[in-house]
């Protein structure tokens, strides 16, 4: 009892989407299902860590092994759960898909509409979860993942470097790919190093992934 890759270790994860409301019925979400990030807390548990799951609104039960799960809505309740578990952990890995921008007024009444008028919303930018992370003076070990469309390889690197990360996994999404699949494909990178995860279940990649993460941790933190 007690062994893994991960054993001793806190963890913290987050994962799915963020949802941005609008008014009391709409919002501004993502495609993001949950899923990868929550094989990943999966798989660091059972690699021997304490896992925190902050989980956007998704529709999935707790992965076994989870020591605690924190259900948040909107990016800015996910930087305070995520800033809060990750206080006393070494390592973070941010799976979710973090709306970058929120409506700047929510409306406390639906919004009605104007027959044969354009409507603007107006967009305040969110705080960047990872980079609030990285910016403190202990930081925990950083993984992001970037979901890119096109140029996968190059704007990794740039969100690897830019964030001030330990390590970065990509992956191309869109058309099917990515989003909501039961399967992925991953590429790593570290600043120096990469490796390539080929596709098959995002239960297996996260178990390849937590792997990798162990190694880079034990390499550059002891
Ligand atoms: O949930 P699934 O359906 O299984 O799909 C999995 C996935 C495609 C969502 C997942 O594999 C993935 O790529 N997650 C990150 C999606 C994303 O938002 O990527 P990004 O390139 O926009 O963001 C880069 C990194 O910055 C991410 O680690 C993100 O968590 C982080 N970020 C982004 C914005 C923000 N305001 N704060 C952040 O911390």
């Amino acid at each position: 009892f007690g062994g893994g890759a991960l054993a001793g270790l806190k963890v913290v994860v987050s994962a799915g989407p963020t949802y941005e409301d609008i008014d009391p019925v709409r919002f501004i979400g993502n495609r993001s299902s949950g899923r990868m990030g929550f094989a990943v807390a999966e798989a660091a548990a059972a690699a021997g860590a304490a896992v925190t799951l902050v989980a956007g609104p998704v529709s999935l039960p707790t992965p076994a092994g989870v020591a605690r799960r924190v259900d948040v809505r909107s990016a800015a309740q996910m930087q305070a759960a995520v800033l809060e578990a990750a206080r006393d952990a070494q390592i973070y890995v941010g799976a979710a898909a973090v709306g970058d921008y929120r409506p700047q007024q929510v409306a406390e009444r639906k919004l009605k509409k104007q027959a044969g008028a354009d409507l603007v919303l107006q967009l305040a930018e969110n705080p960047d979860i990872l980079a609030t992370l990285a910016a403190q003076p202990a930081p925990p070990f950083l993984v992001g993942f970037a979901a890119e469309t096109h140029e996968v390889a190059a704007y990794a690197q740039d969100k690897l470097r830019r964030k001030k990360l330990d390590m970065i996994a990509a992956n191309e999404v869109g058309g099917g790919r990515g989003f909501e699949a039961g399967d992925n494909a991953l590429t790593l990178y570290w600043p120096d190093g990469s490796l390539e995860l080929a596709r098959t279940s995002k239960a297996a990649l996260a178990r390849r992934l937590v792997e990798q993460v162990a190694a880079r941790y034990r390499a550059v933190r002891g």
